[in-house]
């Protein structure tokens, strides 16, 4: 992605050289190995809310451009390791970290980061999809208002590009005044991408983006996924195995916070490394 079709400022995020490679649990190999500095990874990275560890120790890298899927059983640290990424869990009191997440090589817990900035480039899409009460054109246009864009021309322009990005602008082109609330629930949660994609950033978190949809509507955010990939670094927390195997390139499974195996989604699926990733998705437990 770049941002220079945005006239969008230049997030304060510096960029320092690249870290070392970070060592993972199971080693994707070099074929799988990302030819740049990759945009998130964990080094020893934990999260505790207040002295209960949810997330311990983890070290991996997200590869760009590609589809994760974090899995695992409920309770396990998905969603608190998801926050992480663009730090809203700092809205948690009790919450903080040790070891290091890193954005670009850089720290996304240092106090020189700008947490703005930061979820610019990091956008979040929820289980239920919170479309603000607002119209259509105002929800995705939410963000790029908010760096500073005000020519009506533009915010135009990148409304019907990120509303089309998400597969929603045939059905929404007639009633972008309209108040985003009355769309369907999978409608929304497509203008929910919609407005994230908006400001042009890099990582797209997703949290269980379906579990609140019907069939169709899941299958149409699963071939959003699949069109999004290879522009976006895409990671998905998903209880459903099945979409799991469907979207993803890399799977992590996490059991109790620790990152069990994480590799290749089609060989974690048919040849895990691990007998608990096995017991997991065969279903013998969680
Ligand atoms: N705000 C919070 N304060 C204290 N503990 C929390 C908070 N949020 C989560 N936890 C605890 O952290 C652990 C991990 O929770 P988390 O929500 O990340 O799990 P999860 O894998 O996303 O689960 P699920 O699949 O049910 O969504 C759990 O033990 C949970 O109780
Ligand atoms: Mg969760």
């Amino acid at each position: 992605m770049t941002s220079s079709t945005l006239n969008v400022a230049r997030p304060r995020i510096t960029l320092e050289a690249p870290a070392a490679p970070l060592p993972s649990p199971v080693d994707p190999g070099p074929a799988d190995a990302a030819p740049e500095t990759p945009h998130v990874q964990a080094e020893q990275f934990s999260i505790l809310y207040g002295e209960a560890m949810a997330v311990r120790e983890i070290s991996m890298v997200i590869p760009d451009r590609q589809v994760t899927a974090i899995i695992g059983p409920s309770g396990c640290g998905k969603s608190t390791f998801l926050r992480a990424i663009n730090r809203m869990n700092d809205l948690i009191p009790c919450c903080h970290t040790t070891g290091r997440l890193l954005f670009d090589g850089q720290d996304i817990h240092s106090p020189q980061i700008d947490v703005i900035s930061l979820r610019k480039r990091v956008g979040m899409v929820f289980q239920k999809p919170n479309p603000f009460p607002k119209s259509v054109f105002d929800n995705v246009a939410y963000g790029p208002r908010l760096f500073g864009i005000r020519n009506i021309r533009t915010l135009t322009e990148i409304v019907e590009r990120s509303l089309s990005r998400a597969a929603l602008w045939d059905e929404v082109k007639d009633r972008l005044a309209q108040n985003a609330l009355g769309l369907s629930g999978g409608q929304q949660q497509r203008l929910c991408i919609a407005r994230a994609l908006a400001v042009e950033p890099d990582v797209l978190l997703m949290d269980e983006p379906t579990s609140a949809l019907d069939p169709k509507s899941t299958a149409r955010i699963e071939d959003l996924i699949a069109e999004l990939r290879g522009d976006y670094t895409i990671v998905i927390v998903t209880h459903n195995m099945q979409q799991a195997a469907r979207v993803s390139d890399f799977t992590a499974f996490l059991y109790e916070g620790v990152l069990i195996e994480f590799g290749q989604t089609r060989k974690l699926f048919t040849n895990p490394h691990n007998k608990q990733t096995e017991d997991y998705i065969t279903g013998r437990f969680g």
